[in-house]
């Protein structure tokens, strides 16, 4: 192979990985299917408490920083339809069993938290502090949204 070639190739694998590695972070992470029910509910847990983790930290962070701490909190609003999935209705938990009455409706939340986190991404990226504020305010909102219809006390 000429250097030449082999320079292009190279280039060409970095941007396949560059590309993949975007798609992973809204990619509902291929884990969640081989998990137990309970293994579903510990892992939901742990991440809507590492999301609570990020939120706080988020109004800190800019740049880079802030762009990595939105990556992670739209994967794990990505995962959660997966770690619902009606399997774990019998698992005890926080849960209401009206998430799985109304599924749809449900999963449609943390969709709308999701895209909240795509924009506070798009602003942190753009350096727009005011469009990432309402971002986040956009985001708890949901949270708030969530827990009072879905989530036992
Ligand atoms: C679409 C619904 C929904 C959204 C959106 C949502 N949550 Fe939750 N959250 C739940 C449910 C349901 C539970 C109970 C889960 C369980 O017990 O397995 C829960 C549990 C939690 C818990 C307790 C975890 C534990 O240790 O038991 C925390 C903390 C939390 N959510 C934070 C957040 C934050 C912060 C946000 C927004 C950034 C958020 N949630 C968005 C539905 C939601």
């Amino acid at each position: 192979m000429s250097i030449r070639r082999l320079i292009a190739s190279v280039a060409a694998g970095a941007l396949v990985a560059a590309v993949s590695f975007t798609a992973i972070a809204q990619d509902v992470d291929p884990a969640i299917a081989s998990m137990t029910p309970e293994q579903k509910v510990e892992a939901r847990e742990a991440a809507m408490k590492q999301n609570g983790g990020l939120m706080k930290n988020a109004g800190g962070l800019t740049g880079a920083d802030a762009v990595a701490n939105a990556d992670k909190i739209i994967q794990n609003f990505t995962n959660f339809p997966a770690l619902f999935s009606e399997d774990t209705s019998a698992v005890k938990s926080e849960a209401k069993p009206e998430i799985w009455a109304n599924f749809d409706a449900f999963t449609a939340l943390f969709a709308k938290a999701a895209e909240g986190a795509k924009a506070m991404r798009a602003a942190a990226e753009a350096g727009d502090a005011t469009a990432y504020g309402a971002a986040m305010k956009t985001i708890g909102g949901v949270c708030g949204e969530c827990h009072q219809q879905y989530r036992s006390e």
